[in-house]
């Protein structure tokens, strides 16, 4: 085995280039590696501890772009959060009700987490006013769906195009409960009214589709707040107003960056990789059923429970895959993999089918044209479908220059397809990873060495 060739450029603009060759004589990937936490998780650490009485001790936090987001926007309202980092951050929670009126607009970055169940909170604070705004990408996603039942219960939002898009104002109300019936499976909706439910005295229901992650369901009652959920309906209803207090949580590696190293050990001839300590909740592991469907081979070890989430070690070897279909119920517990899996289908013999997934289309990127454009410009065979995409797998693929459209997770999936591409592909704006997974390259560099 020669190791493939990696190597990140950085421009002047800060912009990478990562350059990926490969080896002439086979590459196979092996080794031990940890992810870095849940992006999920981490969100809803920083910002239940910054509303809880007392302290919240966070380990295993991600130090990605999207979490530092959330971390500046409650320091700005008065949280007392100490320096990020993995081993243990202290937060100082102001306990519900107290967030201070923020002297400046309030900064999400390209983190639509952070925005959506943020403005939950920021509605339900009588009293105060708030602007919130993000990059160019944020500003360009769909916020009405979170304004909507937030106006249902008496939130003051004012915004572009009928009040739909960043940069937004809000004017704090105490809010009216309401039950909302979800139009999508959506955990960033749901969690946004729930919050909003925190400080609003009676019950607020939200009822979605389908289940979506249930991050928010967890932490909450661990901090202390009454929940009661109907699996039956996905049903989930909180009762305010509630006293939240200060928790320690232990944040799981994310299984959506675990995915990455899935598929690359699933497609690399002679791969063996074991990714430690990954979060597994059934809310999240949609990725191992489908690559389950796919014919790889994916063991769960060392399975075990972790403050209130389920973690195990994952072990992917190498294995010839085959299409598979992936369509309704499944499609929101693994929606941020489809741009990986939409690789593992360029590897898989026959046609795959992803269909119920139009929610790819207001991601950080259109991730349904942008995944297509992309690999079919290394010579892969997907075509778009208004709500996913159709891959026939099995042409080789051929390294060239591809794209982020700075969405982090394209530019790892790209990397990924670029480890199994003959001669060398060139990924620009691959700083898109550190959304998500700032160590991307250094792992990459680790395992194909
Ligand atoms: C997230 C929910 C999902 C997911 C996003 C993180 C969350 O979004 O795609 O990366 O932490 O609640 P939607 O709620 O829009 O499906």
């Amino acid at each position: 085995m020669s190791a493939s060739v990696i190597t990140l450029e950085t421009h002047e603009d800060l912009s990478h280039k990562l350059i990926i060759q490969q080896p002439t004589s086979g590459l196979s990937l092996q080794g031990r590696i940890r992810v870095p936490g849940d992006k999920s998780i981490s969100h809803r650490a920083l910002m239940l501890g910054a509303l809880a009485q007392g302290e919240t001790q966070i380990q295993g936090l991600l130090l990605g772009e999207d979490p530092r987001s959330t971390a500046g926007c409650f320091q700005a309202m008065g949280a007392e959060i100490s320096e990020l980092n993995t081993e243990l951050v202290r937060v100082k929670g102001i306990g519900l009700g107290n967030l201070q009126e923020p002297g400046d607009v309030l900064n999400a970055g390209n983190s639509g987490t952070t925005l959506r169940l943020m403005l939950g909170i920021l509605a339900s604070h009588p009293g105060r006013f708030f602007t919130v705004t993000g990059d160019s990408s944020l500003r360009s996603r769909p916020m009405s769906r979170v304004v909507k039942p937030l106006q249902q219960m008496g939130a003051l939002i004012w915004g572009r195009k009928d009040n739909s898009l960043a940069p937004l104002a809000i004017q704090g109300q105490a809010l009216k409960p309401i039950h909302y019936n979800s139009p999508i499976a959506s955990a960033q909706v749901k969690s946004c009214i729930l919050l909003a439910g925190l400080m609003t005295a009676g019950q607020t229901t939200v009822t979605e589709p389908a289940l979506s992650r249930d991050h928010s369901e967890r932490m909450l009652r661990a901090f202390g707040a009454e929940l009661s959920i109907d699996p039956e309906t996905n049903r989930v209803t909180i009762t305010g107003p509630a006293q939240l207090h200060g928790q320690s949580v232990i944040v799981p590696g994310d299984i959506s960056s675990a995915a990455f190293w899935l598929v690359a050990g699933a497609i690399v001839p002679s791969s063996d990789l074991l990714i430690e300590n990954v979060g597994v909740n059934p809310t999240r592991t949609g990725i191992l059923e489908a690559l389950s469907l796919m014919g790889a081979d994916i063991q769960l070890e060392n399975q075990r429970e972790v403050a209130g989430e389920p973690v195990a070690d994952l072990r992917v070897r190498h294995s010839r895959l085959q299409s598979c279909t992936l369509a309704g119920d499944i499609i929101p517990r693994l929606i941020d993999e489809i741009p990986i899996l939409a690789v593992a289908a360029v590897f898989a013999t026959g046609t795959t089918v992803i269909r119920d997934a139009e929610e790819l289309r207001v991601k950080e990127s259109d991730r349904i044209a942008v995944m297509a454009q992309q690999l079919n410009k290394m010579g892969a065979k997907v075509s778009e479908l208004p709500d996913g995409m159709e891959i026939t797998g099995g042409t080789p693929l051929v390294g060239t220059d591809v794209d982020s459209h700075t969405d982090h997770r394209i530019a790892m999936s790209l990397a990924i397809a670029a480890l199994v591409s003959q001669g060398i592909t060139t990924i620009h704006r691959a700083e898109a990873a550190a959304i998500s997974y700032p160590n991307f390259t250094a792992t990459l560099q680790q395992i194909c060495s």
